[in-house]
């Protein structure tokens, strides 16, 4: 493939390493801190994860005396997990850059297409010439990426046997929630084989909903997001031109509003929902529906027919009625699942659950469109999840709200006119090139994945944090998986699971957000925050996202 001139360009670029790290490689320490537990469950937790749990967390620094540790030869094995995000090739070079400066004759070896690259022994030798073609570039491709959960006794022990067969002293992990969960599920299993195999993980989800202490924010989120501000915003500002549609736009994040929120600040759209919030506040389809109908005619009233609608993708699962109608689902599907796989199509599909669901969840159920109940009933994903990418939220409430003003024109109380768009934004950003931030942000992450690995350690996830302040000042360090997991029912069974972080309703950035949107609501003065820059003055080129600051107490957007 003839690389782009701005792939040539980025492949010069060095990303900055903190501080932490740059000390000689046999030199850098781990102090071990507190132990690290969850916040719930840890009972169960405890009886899951019994050589795991409660391990402390770590922070690394200069200061090592075994440097003999440090240059020991090693061979490690690295998955990228899940979906992609900007940044995972660059786990890959701060991994690779720092085993081969230990001891030039250690090996990284990419288990290709996700988890079950390791089940079946699928891998490739990663060298110098590889890694360089991909530095500093978006995309999960040098060994591609996948989602098979890592769950039966035979994929464990098909698992044990790639790793004892390829001679690895560690694999690494590059996922989100659900991929780390293998990981930490990984790591247990090979202690209580005896294996002296480390498993540690890389914090990856554009979703940004991999975080809690020590993880600031998970890798990809940062360039994501810029993309889709980017694209929002042009939105915007072409729907404050053409005066005549309503814009819908629906944000990746299957779960978490993490996205649309920061959108929400970058663009100032008229209106942004999210899910979190709309949880909290128990605000059915019908309430969502008429507050943007609301906004939709109080713009009216002024003269403005078009605006900017902000729709978080996982939004339905938080609607209270739809939420109780999709665990229904769920179990619904995991109970009958031969009988469900063989009907032919969604017609038969959707009387299959029909018969089975209760009333209210019926009634809900047959209020929705039927493409919509289609999509509702399509197959999960392999941890379980519904895959929300593939519901049309934006075009439901789009057309939702087209018939909410249709009955007040009816009572007189709305004269505009309704025109829509809608778009669906979200695997444009997941492999875009990452920005400096998230370039250097994985390059650190796979160094200190390294450093973890060379102090022996296992189950943890790589952590660099401070990251409101210049590179040079991150902190890194890692944190035991088994502290960022609680028990969930997925599949119909109670599971330990990575819990996902939602948008915090106390937090600063939601707080900034809902005391600005009364006024957004009304405006057109949209802000439109322009493309990712990789070039130019660091307050432009390395600038953090809104998010970051605002958690952080930094000065924000507003
Ligand atoms: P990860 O959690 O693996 O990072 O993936 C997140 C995501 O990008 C979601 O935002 C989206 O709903 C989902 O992946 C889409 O998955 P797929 O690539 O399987 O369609």
């Amino acid at each position: 493939m003839e690389p782009s001139p701005l792939e040539k360009a980025r492949y010069a670029y060095r990303p900055k390493l903190p501080a932490s790290l740059s000390c000689p490689l046999p030199e850098l320490a781990c102090d071990r801190l507190q132990a690290a537990l969850p916040d719930s469950d840890r009972e169960e937790l405890r009886g899951f994860f019994p050589r795991t749990y409660g391990m402390p967390a770590i922070k690394l620094g200069s200061g090592a005396k075994d440097a003999a540790s440090a240059k020991k030869r090693r061979t490690v094995g690295i998955i990228l997990s899940g979906g992609p995000a900007p940044g995972g090739h660059n786990v890959v070079a701060g991994l690779f850059d720092a085993l081969k400066a230990a001891n030039p004759d250690s090996r990284v070896i990419g288990f290709r297409g996700g988890p079950g690259g390791l089940v079946e022994d699928k891998s490739m030798d990663i060298d110098a010439a590889l890694v360089d073609r991909y530095r500093n570039t978006g995309g999960f491709d040098m060994i591609g990426s996948g989602r098979t959960k890592i769950e039966t006794p035979e994929q464990f022990d098909k698992a044990l046997e790639t790793a004892k067969r390829r001679g690895l002293d560690a694999v690494v992990v590059v996922g989100g929630d659900d991929s780390n969960t293998n990981a930490a599920v990984l790591a247990e299993f090979f202690a209580a084989r005896g294996a002296p195999i480390s498993v540690i993980g890389v914090p990856k989800t554009i979703d940004g909903d991999l975080k809690g202490s020590m993880i600031e924010t998970s890798f990809g989120f940062d360039t994501a997001t810029k993309l889709y501000s980017e694209l929002a915003g042009n939105i915007a500002r072409d729907s404050a031109s053409g005066r005549k549609y309503w814009h819908f736009i629906k944000l990746m994040g299957r779960s978490a509003s993490h996205i649309t929120l920061e959108c929400a600040l970058q663009v100032r759209p008229n209106v942004a929902i999210i899910s979190e919030e709309v949880e909290a506040k128990r605000l059915g389809l019908s309430q969502i529906v008429g507050q943007i109908a609301d906004s939709v005619a109080a713009r009216a009233a002024k003269g403005e027919n078009f605006g900017v609608v902000l729709v978080p993708e996982g939004l339905l699962e938080f609607v209270p009625e739809i939420k109780v109608l999709i665990d229904e689902l769920n179990e619904i599907l995991a109970a009958d699942e031969e009988a469900f796989k063989a009907l032919a199509n969604d017609r038969q599909r959707v009387d299959f659950v029909l018969e089975r669901l209760d009333h209210e969840s019926k009634a809900v159920f047959e209020h929705l469109p039927e493409d919509i109940q289609a999509q509702l009933i399509w197959d999960r994903d392999p941890h379980g999840n519904v895959q929300f990418s593939r519901i049309e939220t934006e075009k439901l409430l789009a057309e939702m709200v087209g018939r909410r003003l249709a009955l007040y024109a009816k009572e007189g109380d709305y004269k505009g006119k309704y025109d829509f768009q809608t778009h669906f934004l979200g695997y444009e950003g997941r492999c875009a090139f990452p920005s400096n931030f998230d370039a250097d942000y994985c390059y650190a992450l796979g160094y200190t994945a390294y450093a973890l690995v060379a102090a022996g350690l296992s189950g943890y996830l790589s952590s660099v944090r401070n990251l409101c302040a210049p590179a040079a000042e991150w902190v890194a360090g890692g944190l035991p998986l088994v502290s960022l997991m609680n028990i969930e029912r997925r599949h119909g069974q109670d599971k330990p699971v990575i819990r996902k972080a939602l948008v915090d309703l106390e937090g600063q950035p939601f707080k900034t957000f809902a005391a600005a949107r009364g006024e957004w609501a009304l405006s057109s003065a949209y802000r439109v925050p322009g493309g990712i820059q990789y070039f130019g003055p660091a307050e432009v080129a390395d600038a953090s996202t809104e998010t970051l600051k605002l958690e952080h107490g930094v000065k924000g957007a507003r």
